[in-house]
Protein backbone atom coordinates (compact mmCIF):
# COMPACT_ATOMS: atom_id res chain seq x y z
CA UNK A 1 0.00 0.00 0.00
CA UNK A 2 1.03 3.13 -1.08
CA UNK A 3 1.48 5.78 1.81
CA UNK A 4 -0.04 9.03 1.55
CA UNK A 5 0.49 11.68 4.01
CA UNK A 6 -1.77 14.54 5.04
CA UNK A 7 -2.06 17.04 8.28
CA UNK A 8 -3.64 20.18 9.18
CA UNK A 9 -2.60 22.79 11.51
CA UNK A 10 -5.34 25.32 12.62
CA UNK A 11 -3.14 29.33 12.34
CA UNK A 12 -3.73 30.03 15.61
CA UNK A 13 -0.48 31.62 16.86
CA UNK A 14 3.01 31.25 17.36
CA UNK A 15 5.02 27.61 17.66
CA UNK A 16 6.03 26.69 21.06
CA UNK A 17 8.80 24.13 22.27
CA UNK A 18 6.12 21.98 23.21
CA UNK A 19 4.78 21.87 19.78
CA UNK A 20 8.12 21.35 18.25
CA UNK A 21 9.49 18.74 20.53
CA UNK A 22 5.96 17.07 20.97
CA UNK A 23 4.60 16.70 17.61
CA UNK A 24 6.34 18.61 14.59
CA UNK A 25 9.58 17.27 15.02
CA UNK A 26 8.36 13.80 14.41
CA UNK A 27 6.59 14.67 11.59
CA UNK A 28 9.00 16.71 9.64
CA UNK A 29 10.90 13.20 9.95
CA UNK A 30 7.53 11.59 8.04
CA UNK A 31 8.63 13.72 4.80
CA UNK A 32 11.62 11.70 4.80
CA UNK A 33 12.41 9.02 7.40
CA UNK A 34 16.21 8.51 8.74
CA UNK A 35 17.24 5.19 7.46
CA UNK A 36 17.32 3.67 10.86
CA UNK A 37 13.75 4.61 11.29
CA UNK A 38 12.61 3.09 7.74
CA UNK A 39 13.94 -0.67 9.22
CA UNK A 40 11.31 0.12 11.70
CA UNK A 41 8.62 -0.24 8.98
CA UNK A 42 8.56 3.30 8.49
CA UNK A 43 8.67 3.92 4.86
CA UNK A 44 9.38 6.53 2.61
CA UNK A 45 5.48 8.10 1.48
CA UNK A 46 4.62 8.61 -1.82
CA UNK A 47 2.65 11.54 -0.93
CA UNK A 48 2.79 14.04 1.88
CA UNK A 49 0.69 17.11 2.21
CA UNK A 50 0.71 19.68 5.19
CA UNK A 51 -2.07 22.35 4.53
CA UNK A 52 -2.76 25.39 7.01
CA UNK A 53 -6.78 24.96 8.27
CA UNK A 54 -7.65 28.63 6.83
CA UNK A 55 -11.22 27.43 6.94
CA UNK A 56 -11.53 25.68 10.46
CA UNK A 57 -9.95 27.90 12.38
CA UNK A 58 -12.26 30.98 11.67
CA UNK A 59 -14.91 28.49 13.53
CA UNK A 60 -13.96 30.19 16.64
CA UNK A 61 -13.36 33.66 17.79
CA UNK A 62 -10.23 35.49 15.38
CA UNK A 63 -9.56 38.75 14.17
CA UNK A 64 -10.24 39.26 9.89
CA UNK A 65 -7.85 42.37 10.22
CA UNK A 66 -4.67 40.24 11.16
CA UNK A 67 -5.89 36.62 9.95
CA UNK A 68 -3.92 36.97 6.74
CA UNK A 69 -0.60 37.43 9.02
CA UNK A 70 -1.59 34.81 11.42
CA UNK A 71 -1.68 32.08 8.20
CA UNK A 72 1.44 33.74 7.18
CA UNK A 73 2.92 32.95 10.33
CA UNK A 74 2.61 29.61 10.45
CA UNK A 75 3.71 28.73 6.88
CA UNK A 76 6.72 30.47 7.89
CA UNK A 77 7.47 28.50 10.91
CA UNK A 78 6.96 25.31 9.17
CA UNK A 79 8.83 26.30 6.64
CA UNK A 80 11.61 26.86 8.72
CA UNK A 81 10.89 23.71 11.09
CA UNK A 82 11.61 21.55 8.23
CA UNK A 83 8.98 21.38 5.39
CA UNK A 84 10.57 20.68 2.69
CA UNK A 85 8.83 21.84 -0.78
CA UNK A 86 10.29 19.28 -2.78
CA UNK A 87 9.04 16.49 -1.03
CA UNK A 88 5.50 17.82 0.98
CA UNK A 89 3.07 20.40 -0.82
CA UNK A 90 2.24 23.17 2.00
CA UNK A 91 -1.71 23.99 0.92
CA UNK A 92 -3.74 27.00 2.64
CA UNK A 93 -7.12 24.86 2.73
CA UNK A 94 -9.35 27.74 1.44
CA UNK A 95 -6.82 27.76 -2.26
CA UNK A 96 -8.82 24.28 -2.78
CA UNK A 97 -11.85 24.64 -3.04
CA UNK A 98 -12.74 21.24 -3.39
CA UNK A 99 -12.22 20.34 0.16
CA UNK A 100 -15.60 22.39 1.30
CA UNK A 101 -17.18 21.07 -2.08
CA UNK A 102 -16.21 17.09 -0.65
CA UNK A 103 -17.59 18.56 2.90
CA UNK A 104 -21.43 19.14 1.40
CA UNK A 105 -21.09 16.01 -0.48
CA UNK A 106 -20.30 14.20 3.08
CA UNK A 107 -22.93 16.65 4.98
CA UNK A 108 -25.75 14.33 2.82
CA UNK A 109 -24.46 11.39 4.19
CA UNK A 110 -23.41 11.94 8.05
CA UNK A 111 -26.05 11.71 10.97
CA UNK A 112 -26.17 14.70 13.22
CA UNK A 113 -25.77 12.27 16.47
CA UNK A 114 -22.77 11.88 15.01
CA UNK A 115 -21.39 15.50 15.63
CA UNK A 116 -23.41 17.06 18.08
CA UNK A 117 -21.51 14.44 20.60
CA UNK A 118 -18.26 14.76 20.09
CA UNK A 119 -16.31 16.24 23.15
CA UNK A 120 -14.36 18.60 20.84
CA UNK A 121 -17.58 20.25 19.97
CA UNK A 122 -18.54 20.48 23.12
CA UNK A 123 -16.01 21.88 24.76
CA UNK A 124 -15.45 24.54 22.11
CA UNK A 125 -19.35 25.96 22.89
CA UNK A 126 -18.53 25.69 26.54
CA UNK A 127 -15.63 28.24 25.82
CA UNK A 128 -17.78 30.49 23.14
CA UNK A 129 -20.82 29.87 23.49
CA UNK A 130 -21.80 32.65 21.23
CA UNK A 131 -20.08 30.72 18.72
CA UNK A 132 -23.00 27.88 18.41
CA UNK A 133 -23.23 27.75 14.75
CA UNK A 134 -23.54 25.27 12.78
CA UNK A 135 -19.95 25.13 11.44
CA UNK A 136 -18.82 24.43 14.51
CA UNK A 137 -21.07 21.17 14.37
CA UNK A 138 -19.88 20.32 10.99
CA UNK A 139 -16.00 21.11 11.95
CA UNK A 140 -15.08 17.48 11.61
CA UNK A 141 -16.95 17.03 8.35
CA UNK A 142 -14.90 19.22 6.29
CA UNK A 143 -11.58 17.91 8.45
CA UNK A 144 -12.89 14.26 6.80
CA UNK A 145 -13.34 15.86 3.56
CA UNK A 146 -9.49 17.54 3.81
CA UNK A 147 -7.96 13.97 4.76
CA UNK A 148 -10.36 11.74 2.37
CA UNK A 149 -9.89 14.05 -0.54
CA UNK A 150 -6.60 13.32 -1.14
CA UNK A 151 -7.13 9.87 0.03
CA UNK A 152 -4.76 9.84 2.82
CA UNK A 153 -4.19 6.87 4.60
CA UNK A 154 -1.64 8.38 7.23
CA UNK A 155 -2.59 11.53 9.65
CA UNK A 156 -0.40 12.95 11.60
CA UNK A 157 -2.43 14.40 14.94
CA UNK A 158 -2.24 14.95 18.55
CA UNK A 159 -4.66 12.67 20.91
CA UNK A 160 -7.43 15.52 21.41
CA UNK A 161 -7.67 14.44 17.15
CA UNK A 162 -8.61 11.10 17.24
CA UNK A 163 -12.55 11.14 17.79
CA UNK A 164 -11.98 13.09 14.47
CA UNK A 165 -10.06 10.32 12.51
CA UNK A 166 -12.71 7.86 14.22
CA UNK A 167 -15.33 9.64 12.92
CA UNK A 168 -13.94 10.49 9.20
CA UNK A 169 -13.68 6.55 8.46
CA UNK A 170 -17.21 6.84 9.56
CA UNK A 171 -18.25 9.08 6.90
CA UNK A 172 -15.88 6.94 4.61
CA UNK A 173 -17.25 3.95 5.36
CA UNK A 174 -20.84 5.08 5.06
CA UNK A 175 -20.02 6.70 1.96
CA UNK A 176 -18.92 3.15 0.43
CA UNK A 177 -21.72 1.50 1.30
CA UNK A 178 -24.15 4.02 -0.43
CA UNK A 179 -22.48 4.79 -3.40
CA UNK A 180 -19.60 2.20 -3.89
CA UNK A 181 -15.83 1.84 -2.75
CA UNK A 182 -14.07 4.79 -3.61
CA UNK A 183 -12.39 5.49 0.14
CA UNK A 184 -9.66 3.24 1.86
CA UNK A 185 -9.27 3.43 5.98
CA UNK A 186 -7.70 6.37 7.39
CA UNK A 187 -4.72 6.07 10.58
CA UNK A 188 -4.41 8.59 12.84
CA UNK A 189 0.16 8.71 13.75
CA UNK A 190 0.85 10.22 17.06
CA UNK A 191 3.67 11.88 17.39
CA UNK A 192 5.87 9.55 20.10
CA UNK A 193 7.00 13.45 21.00
CA UNK A 194 8.02 14.33 24.58
CA UNK A 195 5.49 15.84 26.66
CA UNK A 196 7.08 19.47 27.52
CA UNK A 197 4.80 21.08 30.11
CA UNK A 198 4.60 24.55 31.38
CA UNK A 199 7.27 26.96 32.58
CA UNK A 200 5.36 28.77 34.77
CA UNK A 201 2.58 25.22 36.13
CA UNK A 202 4.69 21.96 35.53
CA UNK A 203 1.75 20.01 35.83
CA UNK A 204 0.46 21.48 32.68
CA UNK A 205 1.67 21.44 29.34
CA UNK A 206 3.33 24.01 27.57
CA UNK A 207 0.65 26.39 26.17
CA UNK A 208 -0.27 29.40 24.41
CA UNK A 209 -3.80 29.54 25.81
CA UNK A 210 -2.97 29.70 29.65
CA UNK A 211 -5.31 27.09 31.27
CA UNK A 212 -8.20 28.08 33.61
CA UNK A 213 -7.05 26.22 36.73
CA UNK A 214 -3.08 27.38 36.40
CA UNK A 215 -4.84 30.87 35.87
CA UNK A 216 -1.30 31.86 34.39
CA UNK A 217 -0.29 34.26 30.85
CA UNK A 218 0.50 32.10 28.57
CA UNK A 219 3.20 33.29 26.82
CA UNK A 220 5.33 33.46 29.92
CA UNK A 221 4.87 29.69 30.27
CA UNK A 222 5.87 29.13 26.80
CA UNK A 223 9.08 29.57 24.75
CA UNK A 224 7.97 30.39 21.52
CA UNK A 225 10.24 29.23 18.31
CA UNK A 226 10.78 32.88 17.30
CA UNK A 227 11.35 34.13 21.08
CA UNK A 228 15.17 36.54 21.06
CA UNK A 229 17.62 35.28 23.09
CA UNK A 230 17.14 38.13 25.61
CA UNK A 231 13.20 36.78 26.03
CA UNK A 232 14.38 33.44 26.20
CA UNK A 233 16.85 34.03 29.43
CA UNK A 234 14.12 35.83 30.73
CA UNK A 235 11.54 33.22 30.30
CA UNK A 236 14.19 30.79 31.79
CA UNK A 237 15.07 32.70 34.70
CA UNK A 238 11.51 33.24 35.71
CA UNK A 239 10.68 29.23 35.31
CA UNK A 240 9.52 27.87 38.43
CA UNK A 241 11.47 25.37 40.14
CA UNK A 242 11.06 22.81 42.99
CA UNK A 243 11.67 23.49 46.72
CA UNK A 244 14.74 21.70 47.16
CA UNK A 245 17.79 22.73 45.59
CA UNK A 246 19.50 19.56 43.31
CA UNK A 247 19.50 19.49 39.74
CA UNK A 248 17.69 15.78 39.69
CA UNK A 249 15.22 14.10 37.65
CA UNK A 250 12.42 12.90 39.53
CA UNK A 251 9.10 13.37 37.28
CA UNK A 252 6.29 13.24 40.80
CA UNK A 253 8.47 14.86 43.45
CA UNK A 254 10.20 17.65 41.23
CA UNK A 255 7.99 18.11 38.45
CA UNK A 256 9.59 21.60 37.49
CA UNK A 257 12.92 20.75 36.85
CA UNK A 258 12.80 17.69 35.35
CA UNK A 259 10.82 19.42 32.81
CA UNK A 260 13.68 21.69 32.58
CA UNK A 261 15.58 19.18 32.21
CA UNK A 262 13.96 17.12 29.54
CA UNK A 263 14.14 20.62 27.23
CA UNK A 264 18.07 20.78 28.19
CA UNK A 265 18.65 17.03 27.00
CA UNK A 266 16.29 17.29 24.14
CA UNK A 267 17.50 20.62 22.84
CA UNK A 268 21.19 19.42 23.96
CA UNK A 269 23.90 19.05 21.51
CA UNK A 270 27.52 17.31 22.33
CA UNK A 271 29.68 19.10 20.63
CA UNK A 272 32.07 15.85 20.19
CA UNK A 273 29.61 13.21 19.85
CA UNK A 274 26.98 14.88 17.80
CA UNK A 275 24.21 13.42 20.08
CA UNK A 276 22.37 15.17 22.75
CA UNK A 277 23.91 14.82 26.49
CA UNK A 278 21.91 12.27 28.11
CA UNK A 279 19.83 13.15 31.38
CA UNK A 280 22.31 11.46 33.86
CA UNK A 281 25.35 13.61 32.21
CA UNK A 282 23.05 16.52 32.27
CA UNK A 283 22.62 15.84 36.54
CA UNK A 284 26.15 14.68 36.66
CA UNK A 285 27.39 18.48 35.01
CA UNK A 286 25.15 20.26 37.69
CA UNK A 287 25.73 18.03 40.73
CA UNK A 288 27.70 20.70 42.62
CA UNK A 289 26.04 23.00 41.25
CA UNK A 290 23.17 26.28 41.83
CA UNK A 291 19.45 26.16 39.83
CA UNK A 292 20.52 29.23 38.94
CA UNK A 293 23.52 28.27 37.30
CA UNK A 294 21.87 25.25 35.26
CA UNK A 295 18.73 27.73 33.97
CA UNK A 296 21.58 30.36 32.66
CA UNK A 297 23.05 27.36 30.95
CA UNK A 298 19.31 25.99 29.57
CA UNK A 299 18.38 29.40 28.00
CA UNK A 300 22.12 29.42 25.84
CA UNK A 301 21.45 25.59 25.11
CA UNK A 302 17.84 26.46 24.07
CA UNK A 303 18.94 30.07 21.89
CA UNK A 304 21.59 27.96 20.40
CA UNK A 305 18.86 25.51 19.18
CA UNK A 306 16.69 27.74 18.34
CA UNK A 307 19.51 30.08 16.06
CA UNK A 308 19.42 28.01 12.77
CA UNK A 309 15.60 27.72 12.77
CA UNK A 310 15.48 31.77 13.22
CA UNK A 311 17.74 31.97 10.78
CA UNK A 312 16.45 30.20 8.50
CA UNK A 313 12.46 31.88 9.27
CA UNK A 314 14.10 35.14 8.67
CA UNK A 315 15.51 33.89 5.34
CA UNK A 316 12.14 32.97 4.18
CA UNK A 317 10.58 35.77 5.61
CA UNK A 318 12.85 38.05 3.98
CA UNK A 319 11.73 36.60 0.77
CA UNK A 320 8.12 36.24 0.71
CA UNK A 321 7.92 36.13 -2.57
CA UNK A 322 9.36 32.60 -2.64
CA UNK A 323 6.89 31.86 0.15
CA UNK A 324 4.28 32.58 -2.17
CA UNK A 325 5.26 30.90 -5.07
CA UNK A 326 5.74 27.64 -2.48
CA UNK A 327 2.31 28.37 -1.47
CA UNK A 328 1.07 28.60 -5.03
CA UNK A 329 2.75 25.64 -6.64
CA UNK A 330 1.33 22.95 -3.67
CA UNK A 331 -1.48 24.56 -4.35
CA UNK A 332 -1.76 23.92 -7.72
CA UNK A 333 -1.23 20.40 -7.53
CA UNK A 334 -3.32 19.83 -4.84
CA UNK A 335 -6.33 21.09 -6.67
CA UNK A 336 -5.71 18.20 -9.47
CA UNK A 337 -5.18 15.92 -6.89
CA UNK A 338 -8.49 17.03 -5.01
CA UNK A 339 -10.26 17.27 -8.36
CA UNK A 340 -10.02 13.36 -9.68
CA UNK A 341 -11.46 12.53 -5.85
CA UNK A 342 -14.54 14.68 -6.38
CA UNK A 343 -14.74 13.77 -9.70
CA UNK A 344 -15.14 10.02 -8.81
CA UNK A 345 -17.11 11.04 -6.28
CA UNK A 346 -19.73 13.11 -8.13
CA UNK A 347 -19.75 10.11 -10.87
CA UNK A 348 -20.66 7.40 -7.93
CA UNK A 349 -23.49 10.51 -6.26
CA UNK A 350 -24.93 10.81 -9.93
CA UNK A 351 -23.53 14.52 -10.12
CA UNK A 352 -22.20 14.08 -13.15
N1 LIG B 1 -8.57 19.86 13.60
C1 LIG B 1 -7.14 19.82 13.53
C2 LIG B 1 -6.56 20.44 14.81
O1 LIG B 1 -7.19 21.25 15.42
C3 LIG B 1 -6.62 20.58 12.33
C4 LIG B 1 -7.03 19.90 11.06
C5 LIG B 1 -7.92 20.33 10.14
C6 LIG B 1 -6.56 18.63 10.59
N2 LIG B 1 -8.04 19.44 9.10
C7 LIG B 1 -7.22 18.40 9.36
C8 LIG B 1 -5.65 17.70 11.11
C9 LIG B 1 -6.99 17.23 8.66
C10 LIG B 1 -5.43 16.55 10.41
C11 LIG B 1 -6.10 16.30 9.18
O2 LIG B 1 -5.47 20.11 15.18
Amino acid sequence: MKLKVFSGIRPSGKLHLGNYLGAIKNWMELQDPPSHKASEGTAKPAQVIFMVADYHAITTPYDPKTYQQQIMDVVLDYLAAGIDPDKALLIRQSKVPQHTELAWLFNTVTPVSWLDRLPTYKEQLAKAPKYNHVGLLDYPVLMAADILIYKSNLVPVGEDQLPHIDLTNEIAKKFNSMFGEVFEPVKPHLAEGARIMSLKDPTQKMSKTPSASSGQAGDESCIFLVDTPDIIRAKTKKAVTDSDKEVKYDEKEKPAISNLLTIYHLLSQDSIKKQVLSIKEIENQYESKSYVDFKNDLAEVVVNFLQPFQAKRKEFEDDPKKVIQILESSEEKARQLADKTLTEVKEKMGLL
